[in-house]
């Protein structure tokens, strides 16, 4: 069953608007990147085989090959957890990413909800017996960077803690990152689509534990990831790539720290101090009343920019905005665009 866990960014936008839904980085993959998918097309006449994507994503992090599944996107991993990771009393950590509850809904096991206050990751409330916990860190929507520390609290004996690291990349040098050696009932979902700008090619993967990696595969369609998202996988577990990686995060940081900056001169405080390529904003203060608890985006909306509406996330409503991280010029013209929505 579709329902409104399933809406995403995508289905905020139309062709001739701005698009500040998406997170995507680019509108392509960088041009190196490009090429080493296609060198590879001799390849895609045969099936797919991701063993050396495996071990190459493996040592580039340096974890153990079994530690390592290549999936088609991070989306893909949330249903193998929900077919294959136990979990009597499943917790999800909100606001975050919807398809964690989508997943498990559609596996027939619904989920718990812990609402985060001010977004801000409380170990204490999510229930003691919980034995399945999703946290997303970064997390989309908030843009909250929970600390490593505050996620090793959430350990408890029994317990298996999935961190969605699909925006990881973003944070420069992932000091936060709970990738390890030591993996033990702990799965972390990594993902290629935003840095890389291939959210068609549906790339990602997940590490953690052996036993519950194994499990998940033993689930996965044969064949699942494409040729070319194995291609692109490898192509970008380099040192050069995360460099890369590294100096773009940097980038969209300094893009970040604008917007926030700009949006907060206009009157539309950003939530918290984002770590993401995209921030969040609460527009209530800049509804008149008689107005729809929307009506900032929607005007956003005829002025030509799609933002991202905040009300299918559990623990927002619709006073809520997410706007992605773009380039100084596109920022300005959006805070233009706000100030004649304002005036
Ligand atoms: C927080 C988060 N996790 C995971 C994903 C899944 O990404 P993909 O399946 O494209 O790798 C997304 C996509 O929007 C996301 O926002």
């Amino acid at each position: 069953m579709v329902t409104l866990l399933h809406h995403h960014g995508d289905d905020d936008l139309a062709p001739d608007l701005v698009d500040l839904a998406v997170n995507v980085r680019d509108q392509r993959p960088p041009r190196w990147l490009l090429d080493a998918i296609l060198d590879g097309a001799h390849r895609w006449g045969a099936y797919p085989d991701a063993s050396r994507a495996r071990r190459t994503i493996a040592e580039h992090h340096g974890l153990d090959e079994a530690s390592v599944l290549p999936t088609a996107g991070g989306a893909e991993a949330f249903t193998l957890i929900a077919r294959a990771v136990p979990g009597r009393r499943p917790v999800v950590v909100h606001p975050q990413f919807t398809e964690p509850e989508a997943s498990m809904r559609a596996a027939g096991r619904p989920v718990e909800h812990v609402v985060l206050r001010d977004f801000i990751l409380d170990p204490a409330l999510v229930p003691d017996d919980a034995d399945l916990v999703f946290v997303g860190n970064p997390t989309n929507p908030t843009g909250a960077l929970h600390p490593a520390s505050m996620l090793a609290a959430l350990w408890r004996p029994g317990r298996t803690i999935v961190v969605d690291e699909a925006f990881m990349d973003f944070v420069p040098g992932e000091p936060e990152s709970v990738l390890d050696s030591d993996m033990r009932d702990l799965l972390v979902v990594r993902s290629l689509t935003k840095m890389w700008s291939i959210a068609g090619l549906r790339a990602g993967w997940v590490a953690g534990d052996p036993s519950l990696i194994s499990a998940m595969e033993a689930q996965q369609t044969h064949w699942s990831v494409s040729t070319p998202a194995l291609t692109a996988m490898e192509a970008t577990s380099t040192p050069a790539a995360a460099q890369e990686v590294r100096e773009a995060a940097e980038v969209i940081g300094r893009h970040r720290d604008l917007l926030v900056r700009e949006l907060a001169r206009i009157g539309l405080p950003v939530a918290g101090s984002p770590k993401t390529p995209f921030v969040l904003v609460d527009t209530s203060a800049w509804t008149a009343s008689g107005d729809a608890p929307d009506a900032v985006r929607l005007k956003l909306r005829e002025a030509g920019f799609a933002a991202r509406r905040g009300d299918t996330f559990r623990g927002l409503g619709p006073q809520w905005m997410r706007l992605a991280v773009r380039g100084e010029q596109i920022t300005s013209a959006l805070i233009a665009a706000l100030e004649e929505i304002r005036s």
